[in-house]
């Protein structure tokens, strides 16, 4: 059976290499999991004002995504050491309504991208923290923290061979974590 993957980039920029690298990782990944990107742009804030009137339509679409989905994986960059804030609104839209939470019990992973050399460190553990409370089994090892990213990508396409390496590794690691906590 192909495990449906969720992915969610964090960047909402279209030349993002966050999407880079998860269009990398959908195209490396073994045939036991299949990866598709879930958008997270047109997500209005949240605010529980909305939710009790009447939840918008990209809000319960996007829950039904993720409730459909065997697993979750979490592309993103770094924002002043954390989450960006579109992610962040994601992950709240889809902890929502209180008790209906569409995280819990996904097997998931993060990766983090940066054109800096610290790999968005910040950030990786700003979204692993938060996975912890949503009950999502998250894989400790191997991390992804990709650092100096511009040069490993040239009109979109994957070019560092070690990196191509590492996000094979890491992406069959996943499908083995996704297939141990399957329900
Ligand atoms: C950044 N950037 C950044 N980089 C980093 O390594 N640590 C950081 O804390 C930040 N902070 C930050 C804040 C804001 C508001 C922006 C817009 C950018 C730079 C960031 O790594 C760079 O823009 C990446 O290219 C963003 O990822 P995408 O859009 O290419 O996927």
């Amino acid at each position: 059976k192909t495990r449906k993957i969720a992915v969610l980039v964090g960047s909402l920029r279209k030349a993002s290499y966050t999407r880079q690298v998860a269009q990398a990782l959908a195209s490396l990944a073994p045939p036991s999991i299949e990866l598709d990107i879930v958008e997270i742009g047109d997500l209005a804030l949240f605010d529980e004002d909305i939710e009790n009137a009447g939840p918008p339509a990209a809000w319960t679409d996007f829950r039904a995504r993720i409730h459909a989905a065997d697993g979750v994986l979490f592309c993103t960059p770094e924002y002043n050491r954390s989450m960006p804030a579109a992610l962040k609104n994601a992950i709240d839209v889809g902890s929502r309504p209180y008790g209906q939470s569409a995280w819990s019990g996904k097997p998931s992973a993060v990766v983090s991208v940066s054109q800096g050399l610290m790999g968005g460190f910040g950030a990786n553990h700003a979204v692993r923290q938060c996975l912890v409370f949503l009950n999502m089994p998250c894989m400790p090892q191997p991390e992804a923290y990709l650092g100096g990213i511009a040069a490993k990508f040239e009109g979109g396409a994957l070019v560092d061979d070690s990196a191509r390496a590492f996000l094979t590794q890491f992406i069959q690691a996943y499908a083995g974590w996704v297939e141990r906590h399957a329900a």
